[in-house]
């Protein structure tokens, strides 16, 4: 050591306590404040997604290539026998997605896990259980077994329709359709989880109908559940399903290690952010996909009317070949395109300029079941009502609020009383009841806890928001989406078009636990003028130009990829390759160039 510095004590900790105030007020700026809005970076990214996604559906601009992309995209397999007539008829009819069938090649994937007569083992099963329709195709024509139930019989009907522009392209064939709104087959993980993987293994087959191979594959193995549990269906079979009996099957459906998988969620007060935070940027809803599986949400089961009303008929825990309507993520049901009256057109005539500034939401009365405790604290329809209509004083929400104007201007996250929340922001939601009074104790009670309010005459509102009923997604998603508003769609349903939805640029996705509601909507409606938050004037400008864009999008796009043309495009490819999985030559079935 040439030379030592002094240094006097009292200066050093003064430089010591310079750094550590700077780095406390440097982390503190960091963490809490943005200078960006989380949305803002949401709608942007969702908009450069939405145009990849489109350029990944729509590969394919002849037959040639539709093949190769087909073969690239299913490891290997050749595309079903018939599948010229299929592109030609998807050209026909301007079909815009052409590549992209994710959802139903997962549908389908762990059926070529199993045996073809395990399947139509399968279907004769369901031929005797109450609520399937069975579709048979025949001869080129298309028929169904008419129930005595009119509504169901309209169902077959629209089915049978769609189908008669294609059916003699199609091998003969019977299908089951479930009837019911809700799904109904709930197998476990571990067994969906080894048919998907013989499923996708029995696709390398790079010569098509090679002889050997398929007897080889006949040979039963010890995993080979699906021919040893088949026997005797009717084991699996449970008709009314308890509230905490769904829950241990719909856990079972869960992988091992998953939040669901290992345990009932008892922690019905406080917010669950593990539950939220795989699908969530922030405190707003990112992965649409991610956010409807359940499996990371154990919290879910307390938050929904799917899971705290009771199933009141049979669920399946084998696999079997039934067609529903819609599902959450964790059933096997195979989606198929079922209107349930959604695809009229939706007589709407303002623009969104014209639209009032409100968020509206109105559920009847009528819909909401009987009032348990459970369903009371649990519905996602009462949940939100009561957090609009009946907030105490004492009940706060996180709010990303902003500070500061201009070139300084920065959001930063506040916990507001959510009574303030309510009434800054212009929130039309209610439940409506009988006009002429009502009539039973359950229409009391509603009245009494939530008010009631006259029937909305005309919706005339920028959002609307779309909530599901106790059993499905909600009729209004698509006629909402047609409108010049933009739908707040609040869902744990995939429906067939679900993929192809695209949240921040078709819709305003919101997380089933609200705790972003007031945060979304201030973005998009603004604070400015409003009134103030937490004593403090608020300033911050909409974004209304977002949401009308969301709206345009989202109008052009249903119009464009979710006609009644694609539904017939997609039924048509789901029962060409549902032929070729029934066929007992399912191997050879192919079409080569
Ligand atoms: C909830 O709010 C509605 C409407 O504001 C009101 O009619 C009803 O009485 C409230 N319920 C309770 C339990 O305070």
């Amino acid at each position: 050591m040439r030379s030592i510095l002094f240094i006097r004590r009292a200066f050093f900790f003064l430089l010591l306590l310079i750094l550590l105030v700077s780095s406390v007020v440097h982390v503190s700026l960091t963490q809490t404040t943005f200078t960006r809005h989380p949305v803002d970076d949401l709608v942007y990214q969702h908009r450069i997604d939405e145009d990849r996604w489109l350029r990944h559906a729509t590969v394919s601009t002849t037959l040639k290539l539709a093949v190769k992309e087909y073969e690239e995209r299913h490891h290997g397999r050749k595309p079903p026998r018939n599948f010229d007539k299929w592109f030609e008829f998807a050209q026909q009819r301007k079909s815009v997605v052409i590549d992209r069938f994710d959802q139903m090649e997962k549908d389908i994937m762990p059926f070529w896990g199993l045996k073809q007569q395990n399947i139509r083992d399968g279907l004769e099963f369901l031929k005797g259980q109450p609520n399937i329709g069975i579709i048979r195709i025949a001869d080129s024509k298309a028929s169904h077994n008419k129930p005595d139930d009119l509504s169901h019989q309209q169902i077959l009907d629209e089915i049978v329709a769609l189908i008669s522009g294609f059916a003699r392209h199609l091998p003969t064939m019977e299908i089951a359709i479930n009837l019911q709104e809700r799904p109904r087959v709930l197998v476990p993980w571990n067994e969906i989880h080894q048919l998907r993987t013989k499923g996708s293994q029995s696709g390398f087959q790079l010569v098509s109908g090679r002889l050997g191979k398929r007897e080889n594959s006949d040979i039963p193995t010890e995993n080979d559940i699906g021919t040893t549990k088949r026997m005797r269906p009717s084991d699996s079979t449970r008709p009314h399903i308890a509230t905490h009996q769904f829950r241990q099957l719909q856990a079972l459906a869960c992988p091992p290690g998953s939040s669901s998988r290992i345990g009932v969620n008892w922690d019905v007060r406080d917010f669950c952010a593990s539950c939220t935070s795989l699908h969530s940027k922030e405190q707003f809803l990112e992965d649409w996909q991610v956010a409807l599986d359940p499996c990371h949400q154990p919290d879910i089961s307390n938050l929904h009317d799917f899971y705290t009303i009771p199933h009141r008929f049979e669920l399946y825990q084998d696999l079997l070949p039934l067609f529903s309507g819609s599902k959450t993520a964790s059933f096997s049901d195979v989606l198929i395109p079922l209107s349930r009256g959604g695809m009229q057109q939706s007589h709407d005539g303002k623009t969104f300029n014209q639209k009032q500034d409100v968020v509206m939401w109105q559920g009847d009365v009528e819909d909401i079941p009987e009032a348990t405790h459970e369903l009371l604290h649990g519905s996602h329809r009462l949940r939100l009502v009561h957090l609009v209509q009946n907030a105490t004083a004492a009940d706060k929400i996180p709010m990303l609020l902003g500070i500061g104007t201009g070139k300084n201007s920065r959001f930063r996250y506040e916990d507001v009383p959510i009574l303030e929340g309510n009434s800054i922001l212009p929130l039309q939601i209610s439940l409506t009841g009988a006009a002429e009074g009502c009539k039973d104790a359950k229409c009391e009670f509603m009245r009494n806890e939530f008010g009631l309010e006259p029937p909305m005459t005309e919706v005339d509102g920028r959002y609307v928001m779309v909530l599901d009923t106790a059993d499905g997604p909600s009729p209004n998603l698509l006629p909402v989406l047609r409108s010049n508003s933009v739908p707040i769609l609040s869902s744990i349903f995939q429906q067939w078009f679900t993929e192809r939805l695209m949240p921040w640029a078709h819709f305003i996705p919101i997380d089933t636990r609200y705790h972003a509601l007031h945060s979304t909507m201030s973005y998009f409606i603004g604070l400015d003028g409003r009134g103030t938050l937490n004593g403090r004037k608020q300033i911050t400008p909409g974004r209304t130009e977002d949401a009308r864009w969301i709206a345009q999008e989202g109008r052009k796009w249903a119009e464009k990829a979710i006609r009644r043309e694609d539904m017939e495009v997609y039924l048509f490819r789901l029962l060409l390759e549902w032929g070729r999985i029934i066929n007992d030559n399912r191997d050879s079935m192919n079409f080569v160039l």
